[in-house]
């Protein structure tokens, strides 16, 4: 295939530091929402105890092992690392005036170790995870004293980083607050349908401060949010499942319209009102809105259906989303509808809505690999997976949409997200450790390595039009 990717094309892989760091309470860093969660997203909150170590708390090890991490990453000529900074490694408690030194040294250390072999970073101030200091003394996201506490800790980072770091991301899959809050914005899982959208409402305004803040400190730097691209289609041409299609699209889109549009789209009001939901929205806070991202960033890992047929309805049950499985797409071993085509229509559907360059921040084929008995572990599974769908980027480009970026989910294997699994792997890099924590945690290429590094080398030239 000749390559349809621009020139500064941003090949790289991406990571979150409750999925990879572990060293949960090294140099002075506090609990976070994260902490709380052994077993994932889905998991129950857990109040922390001495000595009980679920797997996040050594995670990959990446706190210590990172230069030889990035080396690998280099190695397969990544342009770009997306990883998150933990708030707690900044402000333990979350409502500190000073930082914590040790926490700001650590990722001086990281980005200077990028920097020498040309990697830029992406970083993400907030990725599912916030100091659990703030949900105990202030009730998290639902409390406007977090706009505040959220601003400072922005503040902090982009004056400390203004000269390593030239893309920021605010939150991490901002629509997934509406499905499991605690997570996103630090509330209980039984809070009110208003409980939550103001929660979501502060998170918003606090994402526009950030976005101000940037653009006053950092020289150059570009910001932009980050959605969960949980693109639907109706499972029939019947207009009702298109219409509802459309309105359970919109749930997800609001982000990105008050994120790109800088205000809350007209669709929400009557959505309020049938709902009962009360938002208090101040003068002051429509003016914060205001100030707009620069790119949209999004995750994209699979596509879903709706139905009007409540029968119909019951069947889905995904890690974030409930959707209708699509009878034309096959499922990852996880449940995940594998849809390629999906990626480029949802580039194009970004496109068309916002007209702002589009970053694709997350992708990627959770798995399960098998070492062989020489070392190799052949995941030709995962190479169709990933190539497909940079085929579809491409596609998307020759449609005219601008692409930034690719940093696929996890080049790394690391502790999944919704269930804390290891033996949910998604990198190029193998890591021993299993789901009781059992393993020497030495890294090991895969055959994915190789094919990556080939196709960053090419960019994109050896993807195959059919994988
Ligand atoms: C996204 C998250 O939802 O999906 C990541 O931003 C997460 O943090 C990824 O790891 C894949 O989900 P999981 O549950 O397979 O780790």
């Amino acid at each position: 295939m000749s390559s349809k990717f621009p020139d500064h094309f941003l090949w790289g892989g991406a990571v979150a530091a409750n999925q990879v760091e572990g060293a949960y309470q090294t140099d002075g860093k506090g609990l976070s929402t994260s902490d709380l969660q052994p077993q994932g997203i889905f998991g129950a909150i857990t109040p922390r105890v001495d000595g009980d170590s679920g797997i996040k708390d050594v995670a990959i090890d990446f706190y210590h092992r990172y230069p030889q991490d990035i080396a690998l990453f280099a190695e397969m000529g990544f342009k770009c690392l997306r990883i998150s900074i933990a708030w707690t490694r900044i402000f333990p408690q979350g409502d500190e005036e000073a930082p914590n030194e040790a926490g700001l040294a650590f990722y001086d250390r990281l980005f200077d170790e990028m920097a020498r072999y040309g990697i830029q970073p992406l970083v993400t101030l907030s990725h599912y995870e916030m100091p659990y200091g703030l949900v105990k003394q202030y009730g998290g996201w639902g409390n406007r004293k977090t706009i505040g506490f959220f601003e400072h800790y922005a503040r902090t980072v982009f004056e400390r980083y203004k000269h390593k770091v030239q893309h920021w991301l605010t939150f991490n899959e901002i629509n997934m607050s509406l499905h499991a809050p605690f997570t996103g914005v630090g509330l209980a899982e039984d809070s009110s349908k208003s409980e939550i959208y103001q929660a979501i409402h502060h998170q918003l305004v606090a994402s526009a401060r950030a976005v101000k803040a940037c653009h006053e400190i950092v020289p150059g730097g570009k910001i932009g949010n980050m959605l969960l691209g949980g693109i639907l289609y109706p499972l029939s041409c019947k207009p009702e499942d298109v219409l509802e299609t459309q309105r359970q699209n919109r749930d997800w889109l609001f982000f990105g319209d008050v994120q790109a549009r800088g205000g809350y789209p007209a669709y929400m009001r009557r959505y309020f009102r049938e709902n009962g939901i009360q938002v208090e929205i101040t003068a002051e806070d429509q003016q914060a809105l205001r100030e707009t991202i620069d790119f949209i960033s999004f995750s994209y890992y699979m596509s879903g259906c709706v139905t009007t047929d409540e029968a119909q309805n019951n069947t889905a049950r995904t890690n974030i989303l409930n959707m209708v499985p699509n009878p034309h797409l096959a499922s990852s071993e996880w449940g995940w509808q594998i849809d390629p085509v999906g990626l480029r229509y949802l580039l194009n559907v970004l496109y068309d809505r916002y007209q702002k360059p589009l970053f694709i921040v997350e992708n990627g084929l959770g798995a399960k690999d098998r070492v062989e008995a020489d070392g190799s572990i052949n995941d030709d599974y995962r190479i169709n997976y990933l190539n497909d769908h940079l085929v579809q980027v491409a596609e998307a480009i020759d449609d005219g949409v601008e692409v930034m970026g690719y940093t696929s989910w996890g080049p790394i294997d690391l502790v999944s997200a919704s269930k804390a699994e290891m033996s949910k792997r998604y990198g190029f890099i193998y890591v021993d450790r299993d789901d009781a924590g059992n393993g020497s945690l030495e890294r090991r290429r895969k055959k994915s390595f190789y094919w990556y590094r080939d196709v960053i080398q090419s960019n994109g030239n050896s993807l195959k039009d059919k994988a």
